[in-house]
């Protein structure tokens, strides 16, 4: 009998994402490769309000391998051992529930700006003049602008005018669960900051659950609610630490001291239970 849906007493409803003792291993034999061991978490549903995830942790350690696997794709999904859930049933592929952005600007080159945005609106099948209408609003809602850069060609783009893109063309499908493997980790400091900005205020309005890898503390602590914080692989969490929401443009708020004292704590922290992991090796 499967026990998929089921949900634990006490709990009103299942867990937007959980993880149960999942394990990955890439390949076989001698030449298999284990990249992350036992993760466990579950984010709870937050009617009206999804979570804000941000994901810690040294390259390599597994993080693209955990997004990948809530997103169902391969070759991290399926996982080698234990459970992904979404909303309590185990993930069997990519579907529209999940969107994903990545770190190098995945738009398609011979599709400007425009089409670029209503792409997932005509996998769905949606009629041209809808979708337009539609890839218009999110083309303004990412503050560009449909009067000069709609029929512009990613070539002719920056990189965070693609990152836009990027993140209306996932948005535009109003998943319920937003997946951002470093999307802003190729930005200059500035850009990123808008960038941070940005997603906050579209965030707030899409009441989706955000995973959010990056390698910047500070991104992780401006942006989460939680942040988890993943060893060196195989990846396991060793820590889950909840942060402040972000209430102030980021170039404000990363300046003050109490931001950065979270900055200095957490930094410690990844310092320390890094040394304990390794001591843990021998
Ligand atoms: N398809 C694959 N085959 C073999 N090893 C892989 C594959 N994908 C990832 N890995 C390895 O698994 C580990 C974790 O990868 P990844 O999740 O991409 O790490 P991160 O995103 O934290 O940098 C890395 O050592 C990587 O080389
Ligand atoms: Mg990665």
């Amino acid at each position: 009998m499967s026990t998929a849906g089921i949900v634990p007493e006490g709990r009103e409803s299942p867990a937007v994402v959980e993880f149960r003792n999942v394990t990955k291993t890439f390949g076989e034999g001698p030449g298999a490769f284990t990249a992350i061991r036992d993760v466990n978490f579950a984010v709870e549903d937050r009617p009206g309000h999804g979570e804000f995830i941000a994901i810690l942790g040294p390259s390599g350690c597994g993080k693209s391998t955990v997004l990948r696997l809530i997103a169902g794709l391969t070759p991290q999904h399926p996982p080698t051992r234990g459970s992904v859930l979404v909303d309590g049933s185990p993930v069997s592929g990519p579907g529209p529930d999940r969107g994903m952005v990545f770190q190098d600007y995945t738009s398609f080159d011979h599709r400007t700006v425009l089409h670029n945005v209503a792409f997932g609106l005509e996998c769905l099948g949606i009629g041209a003049r809808q979708r337009e209408e539609r890839a218009k609003h999110w083309v303004e809602r990412v503050g560009l602008s449909v009067a000069e850069d709609a029929d512009k060609y990613p070539h002719q783009l920056s990189g965070g005018m693609r990152q836009r893109v990027a993140i209306a063309r996932t948005l535009i499908l109003k998943p319920r669960i937003i997946l951002m493997d470093e999307p802003f980790g190729a930005l200059d400091p500035s850009t990123r900051m808008r960038m941070q900005d940005l997603l906050v205020e579209l965030w707030r309005s899409q009441e989706a659950t955000v995973f959010f890898v990056t390698h910047s503390i500070e991104e992780a602590v401006f942006l989460g609610d939680r942040i988890y914080v993943l060893s060196s692989s195989p990846g396991t969490i060793l820590r889950e630490i909840d942060v402040p929401p972000p209430d102030r443009p980021a170039k404000e708020m990363q300046q003050e001291p109490r931001f950065l004292e979270y900055v200095f704590d957490i930094r410690d922290t990844i310092e320390t239970l890094e040394a304990s992991t390794r001591a843990g090796d021998d």
